[in-house]
């Protein structure tokens, strides 16, 4: 397995350009499901996930052509055609690889009124059951059953709209049952949708496909569902989480770095909470700029919450950076019950935090120090990376595969920055 060096203390400047958002592209490339015409889509990011998605549409009769690098960013295009599906079963050994898997139950129910997908277990951060989804569907007339581990869902005679209330916010439940309503019979009401920016990237997508869709961006998503969607190309908005990891870097150096192709729109909370800590943000004609002049960082308190809150997403690199600002923070996680797993870690490297049930109190420590560490998810160890850019001496970061499901070549942007860092291939 490899592992990331790392010698900290350099302050980060320079430029970097942000990926495609893994988030946003995932569910798109499972509505290609939804048309037999193909679905072209550009700036995907190159990342374990997305390969593991494409493996997994290939698996069910999906043409995928990659194009190369064409559009107005560096990413690449791809052009996804699902003209003769061959199979409606997402299996187990692709599924237990990545939950985003379960996002082609929607399309594959709505298109072909059948679907069978491995029941995605629990993972690292949590239990994270797909029961709302699954109650969604059987609201638009589908049966579900559950059997020997895999999710077993019929609609013979198509999916009816409906009005279909979330009790609480799902990302991937609106994304699934927004897929499905595309091409259910009348109109599908979703109430409590989660309002992320990719929710929205994929309602835009579904529209380009003739999709009728009011209410992007809102709690409230109305779909009037067609017979068919047509092809279409749609660009993938960038990466708020990329963003916002390479946001905490250039602060917790006491660096200076333009993100290119980054939107401060997709980001609001995190840099509210950036500017709080010290930290200053510019929007500039083709991204933003982040910088830490004088290195000193405030503490402040977070709570994670749906967007537009904190994003549970940014919550480990938050912690890596309040470890080393001056006074105590607060860091409350509402959206995972177990995604604290960084904390020990960066206790290893010299941080004070203790955690008290959903909370984790940090108290700043003047410097970290390099140790050797290793993360079971991959905002978690894209934290221990930043904790190592700002620590005395050499981190080593090991199970670097969790960060290559999230992060396009992490040691080369960085390094572009002038961070000393390297990977040892194993
Ligand atoms: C998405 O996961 C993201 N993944 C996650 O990104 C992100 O952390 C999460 O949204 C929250 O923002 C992708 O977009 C591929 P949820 P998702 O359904 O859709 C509970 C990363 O690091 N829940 O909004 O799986 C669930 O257990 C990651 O890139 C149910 O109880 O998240 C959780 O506590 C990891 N039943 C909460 O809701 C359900 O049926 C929110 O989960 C569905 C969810």
């Amino acid at each position: 397995m490899d592992r990331i060096h790392i010698r900290g203390g350099i302050p980060l400047r320079g430029e970097i350009e942000i990926s495609g958002a893994k988030n946003a592209a995932l569910p798109l490339m499972a509505a290609a499901l939804l048309s037999e015409e193909p679905l072209i889509l550009e700036n995907l990011p190159r990342l374990a996930d997305i390969a593991s998605m494409a493996d997994l549409l290939e698996g069910l009769g999906v043409e995928i052509k990659l194009n190369g690098t064409t559009g107005t960013t560096g990413g690449r295009t791809a052009e996804l055609s699902a003209k003769d599906i061959t199979e409606t079963t997402a299996p187990y050994d692709v599924v237990r690889k990545m939950r985003a898997s379960v996002l082609v139950l929607g399309p594959l129910l709505a298109r072909y009124g059948k679907a069978r997908v491995s029941l995605p277990g629990g993972c690292a951060i949590g239990t994270r059951p797909v029961d709302l989804h699954l109650q969604a569907f059987e609201q638009l007339g589908a049966e579900i059953e559950l059997a020997e581990g895999y999710i077993e869902a019929r609609a013979p005679g198509g999916l009816v709209g409906a009005h279909v209330i979330f009790p609480m916010v799902t990302v991937g439940g609106t994304e699934n049952l927004l897929m499905a309503a595309a091409l259910a019979k009348g109109e599908t009401v979703i109430g409590n949708a989660a309002r992320e920016p990719e929710v929205a990237d994929l309602a835009r997508c579904l529209i380009a496909m003739g999709a009728e869709i009011e209410g992007v961006g809102t709690d409230t998503l109305r779909v009037q569902g067609r017979d068919a969607l047509h092809g279409a190309l749609h660009e993938v908005l960038p990466d708020r989480i990329e963003t916002g990891s390479y946001a905490v870097a250039a602060a917790i150096t006491g660096g200076d770095i333009h993100l290119r192709n980054a939107r401060l729109d997709l980001l609001e909370a995190a840099t509210e909470a950036l500017v709080r800590a010290g930290v200053s943000i510019e929007e500039t004609p083709n991204g933003i700029r982040v910088a830490s002049a004088n290195g000193q960082l405030k503490g402040v308190d977070l709570m994670t919450e749906p967007f537009p809150g904190f994003p549970t997403d940014m919550q480990a690199q938050f912690m890596a950076l309040l470890a080393v600002a001056d006074g105590a923070s607060m860091i409350t996680e509402t959206i995972f019950e177990n995604r604290f797993m960084h904390v020990p870690e960066l206790c290893r490297m010299g941080a004070d935090i203790n955690v008290h049930g959903s909370s984790a109190i940090v108290r700043g420590v003047k410097q970290l120090s390099g140790a050797q560490v290793m993360a079971t998810d991959l905002r978690a160890s894209i934290s221990l990376i930043l904790a190592g850019l700002a620590a005395e001496g050499e981190t080593i970061v090991n199970r670097v595969y969790h960060l290559d499901r999230g992060y396009e070549r992490v040691e080369e942007k960085l390094a572009a920055c002038g961070a000393d860092i390297f990977r040892q291939a194993e």
